[in-house]
């Protein structure tokens, strides 16, 4: 069976070190994984001001978000958690209130930095919201990857044969999660 898996890339950055990761894990995704970018840059600020009439753009990434079958964050830690991006974007999909594209909605979460500690505390609140928003989460492997330089290519090349290794079992990993969570829980179409 074939799994549609949207990302989301919680840096900005032009330069992103997690953007590279991203590119990593596509490739080295099993084949029964179609991943697809959702992108999050052209996102204004969420407020429930918009919940009567969202912006296209809005629109647009909710319904991006809802027509998948599950959704892998690959994302910087920033300041001990996850990037204002990253948390205003979810905070558009799970809204209005009742109609929240998270729902049941099988998620992993991944991420990288130069720190020892790879981004681990940002996961755990960014595993906080989404368990919020009532999204199975997988709850390992874990994968903090220390980024140290020419780790990962800018066209998602990994250099070392452990990591990408250890890459490939997390993807792996994925989709035998998202599997199992969607044979309990089929995706309403
Ligand atoms: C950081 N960085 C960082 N690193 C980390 O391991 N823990 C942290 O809490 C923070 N905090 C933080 C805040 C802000 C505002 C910035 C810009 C950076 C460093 C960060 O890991 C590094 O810049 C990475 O390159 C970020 O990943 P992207 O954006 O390149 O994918």
């Amino acid at each position: 069976t074939k799994f549609e898996v949207g990302y989301l890339i919680g840096s900005l950055a032009s330069q992103s070190i997690n953007r590279r990761l991203a590119r990593a894990l596509v490739k080295l995704a099993p084949p029964e994984l179609e991943l697809r970018e959702i992108p999050i840059r052209d996102l204004p600020l969420y407020s429930y001001d918009y919940d009567s009439d969202y912006p296209e753009v809005a629109k647009r990434f909710k319904d991006a978000i809802a027509d998948v079958d599950a959704v892998l964050f690959v994302t910087p830690e920033y300041n001990r958690s996850m990037p204002g991006a990253l948390k205003n974007a979810i905070d558009w999909a799970s809204r209005p209130y009742g109609q929240n594209a998270f729902t049941r909605k099988p998620s992993a979460v991944i991420g990288t930095s130069p720190g020892l500690i790879g981004t681990a505390v940002g996961q755990q609140h960014l595993r906080s919201v989404l368990g919020f928003c009532n999204s199975p989460q997988m709850n390992a492997p874990e994968a903090y990857i220390q980024f140290t330089p020419d780790l990962i290519s800018d066209d998602g090349e990994v250099s070392r044969e452990s990591t990408a290794e250890f890459l490939k079992t997390f993807m792996a990993e994925f989709r035998v999660f998202i599997e199992r969570v969607l044979t309990v829980l089929p995706r309403q179409r």
